[in-house]
C-alpha cells in the first residue's frame, strides 16, 4: 500500500483526530456529519485504500462486493464490527480491524447509571421540580428499588462484563455470570463471580440481568421471548451492547404487562427508529431509553481515533494491525 494511501472516513471525528489523520494520509473527511446514503457507501468502498465506517455504516456482502481493488482496508471506527461482514472482507484480501479496550470502563459506568436510573426511577424525578410538579416530601412517594444486596446477572462476561462487575460488586451487588467460557478462576475470585453454565437458569434467578456480549450470529435474540418470559416479575433488564441480543418486541409486551418490572436500553434493534410502544414505556416511567451513548465520552471517543490511527499505521508500514478482526474471532 501507498505510504500516503486515500482514507475515506464516513462520520465527523474529535477535531484531533481528523487532524493527525490529515497531517499522516490523504483523507476525505464528512465534515458534515450526515450519515452515508447506500450509493455514497458503495462510492466510498470503490474509491478509498483504507475506509473508516462507524456503526451507521452496513457493510454487507454486497458493499463488500462492490469494493474497489484499491481497498485493503476497512479501520472500523468502533469495538462492535456487526455492521461488517468481515468473512466477506476477508474472502476479498481486505482486513478489518476495530477499537477494543479503549471504552471498557465509560460502558461499564454507563450501563452502572442506566441501572440506577431504572431503579431509582431518575428519569421521572429529575422532571419533577423543572416540570413545576413538587408538592413537598412524602414518605411514600417515589419510591424505588433498592440495588444493594440484589442479584446481577451479566450475559457476557468479557471486559465490559468485567468492568460492570466490579463496579456492581462496590454497590453490593453479587456477581453472576453467563459467558461462552467461564472466566479464570483469579478473575473468579477477584469479582466474587458465580459462574452459570445454564443462561436460562440464571435469567429466573437475577433481579437485574445485564447484556454485555458482542452482537454475532450466535447471540442475535440470545434473549428470546422463551428466555424473557424466564425473568422473574420484579426484575429488570439492562443493554448497552447491541439491540439485536434482545427480542425487543417481546420485551416490550412482557413489560406492558407487567411480566417484567422495566428495562434500560442505550441500543435498539432498528437504530436510530425505537419501537413507538418502547417509547410509550419510557413516558410511563418503566423503561429508560438513550440514544446510544455507551462510549460517548470526549476521552474515550479521541481513544477510538487514536486506535484507528495506529490500525492504519501499523498496516501502511507492512505490519499486521494490532486490533485485527477474523471471522473465527466472531
Ligand atoms: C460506538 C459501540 O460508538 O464501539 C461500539 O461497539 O457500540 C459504540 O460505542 C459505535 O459503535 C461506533 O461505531
Amino acid at each position: 500500500m501507498k505510504k500516503r494511501p486515500l482514507v475515506v472516513v464516513t462520520r465527523r471525528l474529535p477535531d484531533a483526530i481528523e487532524t493527525r489523520l490529515r497531517e499522516l494520509f490523504d483523507t476525505r473527511l464528512n465534515l458534515e456529519d450526515k450519515p452515508l446514503s447506500a450509493e455514497e457507501l458503495v462510492e466510498a468502498v470503490r474509491t478509498a485504500d483504507v475506509l473508516v465506517p462507524t456503526i451507521t455504516d452496513e457493510i454487507d456482502a454486497s458493499v463488500v462486493a462492490q469494493a474497489g481493488p484499491n481497498l485493503k482496508l476497512i479501520a472500523n471506527f468502533g469495538n462492535g464490527v456487526d455492521n461488517i461482514d468481515v468473512a466477506a472482507a476477508v474472502a476479498k484480501g481486505i482486513t478489518v480491524t476495530n477499537t477494543p479496550g479503549v471504552l471498557t470502563e465509560d460502558t461499564a459506568d454507563m450501563t452502572m447509571a442506566l441501572i440506577l436510573a431504572v431503579a431509582r426511577r431518575l428519569p421521572e424525578g429529575v422532571r419533577v421540580i423543572p416540570d413545576g410538579d413538587w408538592a413537598g416530601w412524602s414518605p411514600t412517594w417515589m419510591l424505588g428499588r433498592r440495588i444493594t444486596g440484589k442479584r446481577l446477572g451479566i450475559v457476557g462476561m468479557g471486559r465490559i462484563g468485567q468492568a460492570l462487575a466490579r463496579r456492581a460488586k462496590a454497590f453490593g451487588l453479587s456477581i453472576h455470570y453467563h459467558n461462552r467460557r467461564r472466566v479464570p478462576p483469579k478473575i473468579e475470585a477477584e469479582l466474587e463471580a458465580t459462574y452459570w453454565e445454564s443462561l436460562d437458569q440464571m435469567l429466573a434467578r437475577m433481579d437485574i440481568v445485564s447484556v454485555n456480549c458482542p452482537h454475532t450470529p450466535a447471540t442475535y435474540h440470545l434473549l428470546s421471548a422463551r428466555r424473557l418470559k424466564l425473568m422473574r416479575p420484579d426484575a429488570i433488564l439492562v443493554n448497552t451492547a447491541r439491540g439485536e441480543i434482545i427480542d425487543e418486541g417481546a420485551l416490550t409486551k412482557l413489560i406492558e404487562s407487567g411480566a417484567i418490572a422495566g428495562a434500560g436500553l442505550d441500543v435498539f434493534e432498528e437504530e436510530p427508529a425505537v419501537n413507538p410502544r418502547l417509547v410509550r414505556l419510557a413516558k410511563q416511567g418503566k423503561v429508560v431509553l438513550l440514544p446510544h451513548m455507551g462510549s460517548a465520552t470526549h476521552e474515550g471517543r479521541i481513544a477510538m481515533g487514536e486506535k484507528v490511527i495506529v490500525n492504519i499505521r501499523a498496516f501502511v508500514d507492512g505490519h499486521k494491525p494490532p486490533d485485527r478482526v477474523l471471522p473465527s474471532m466472531l
